[in-house]
């Protein structure tokens, strides 16, 4: 089984070749340079640079996996893209790619939900989907702009159970990081800083939000402003002011303890609640360091995380999804029974 498979959500252009279980080349060109003067992603910019970077990672992708362009009928026995949630210009430029794809080596084309591809980018190990999930378990999708928590009780079988109701975690992350004056991405600045610091740092908040299982970070995230605020002087932003060193050192290890106790123990209540033993974390901001220590920490529970080249975006977890759903058999065009964009499941 031969799959082509391309991400653009957000803000890394991807392209994927998976031959049998065996990831045979990933392609990712991130534009993190391009957004970083705006502390954030410009989604009109994100979708030019996707336009412009599309057939040169489509041709890195085809030439790693030793099938070089151009694409011939049969080439591919299915080719699959990341259907949504994302933004509506970047989604587009994956998609036109993937149906021309389809069209011209004559293969089904399978929409996926990208965050179902942060889960399964869990089953990778050393290039290959060699550590198939168990169900049912829980799964925590902390990205940069979402956070939710799934009960998945098989593949393509996702009940939403909470989701944030503001920022995600990863926007907090980076939000903060703008503030501090870090930086963009802000996740894997605010690590950096946190590992750096020494004695107490400011209490900050920890949104629990009791008896739900959403979450909500925009509050956390205002602490801090208040907090620099109060340190500096409300008009702190425009001034430029910035906090010494080892201050903000702390401020960021306050941050990321409040982020990642909220996390682990919100998630760690949702599967006791539903009496699971098996929790996958995905998403970029699974990547952090403090939050796979936390949820190693745990006691009773079975804790999957991806290898950290596959947290952020990538085609090679889009192509497994389309892998594990064909594998399932029953598999019908997703462009003509499209589900809705933003929703996990097939
Ligand atoms: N080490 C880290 N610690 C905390 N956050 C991190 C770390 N590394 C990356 N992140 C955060 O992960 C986010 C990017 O992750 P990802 O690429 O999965 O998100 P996205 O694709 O932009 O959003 P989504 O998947 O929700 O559509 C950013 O917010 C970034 O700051
Ligand atoms: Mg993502």
């Amino acid at each position: 089984m031969k799959i082509l498979a391309f991400e653009t959500t957000c803000d890394e252009t991807s392209a994927a070749v998976m031959k049998g279980r065996s990831l045979r080349s990933n392609a990712v060109y991130s534009q993190i340079k391009l957004h970083r003067k705006y502390s954030g992603v410009v989604p009109e910019l994100a979708s030019r640079a996707h336009l412009e970077k599309i057939p040169v990672i489509l041709r890195s992708a085809l030439k790693r996996a030793q099938n070089l362009p151009p694409l011939k009928p049969g080439d591919f026995d299915a080719v699959a893209f990341s259907r949504g949630p994302g933004l509506p210009g970047a989604l587009m430029v994956g998609r036109v790619a993937a149906e021309a794809a389809a069209e011209l080596s004559g293969a089904p084309l399978i929409g996926v939900n990208h965050l179902e591809g942060h889960l399964l980018a869990c089953e990778f190990k050393n290039g290959r989907a060699a550590r198939p999930l168990e169900f049912p378990l829980l799964t925590l999708i902390v990205s940069g702009g979402h956070t939710e928590l799934w009960h998945a009780r098989g593949y393509g079988d996702y009940r939403v159970l909470g989701r944030t109701r503001d920022d995600a975690a990863g926007e907090a992350f980076d939000k903060v990081a703008k503030l501090l004056g870090l930086p963009y991405p802000g996740g894997p600045s605010v690590e950096k800083e946190a590992a750096r610091a020494r004695g107490k740092g400011p209490d900050f908040p920890r949104p629990f939000m009791p008896g739900t299982m959403d979450f909500s970070f925009s509050g956390l995230k205002t602490a801090v402003s208040y907090y620099l605020a109060s340190e500096l002087g409300g008009d702190f932003y425009k001034k430029g002011l910035r906090l010494q060193p080892a201050q903000r050192a702390r401020v960021c290890k306050s941050f990321q303890d409040s982020a990642v106790e909220t996390l682990v123990k919100k998630t760690s209540q949702a599967a006791r609640s539903l009496g699971l033993k098996r929790i996958a974390v995905g998403g970029g901001v699974s990547a952090n360091g403090a939050l796979r220590a936390a949820f190693g920490a745990l006691e009773g529970f079975e804790v999957r995380f991806s290898e950290k080249a596959y947290c952020s975006d990538n085609a090679a977890m889009i192509a497994l999804c389309a892998l594990r759903r064909l594998e399932a058999g029953g598999y019908k065009n997703s462009l003509k029974v499209a589900p809705d964009l933003a929703e996990p499941g097939w």
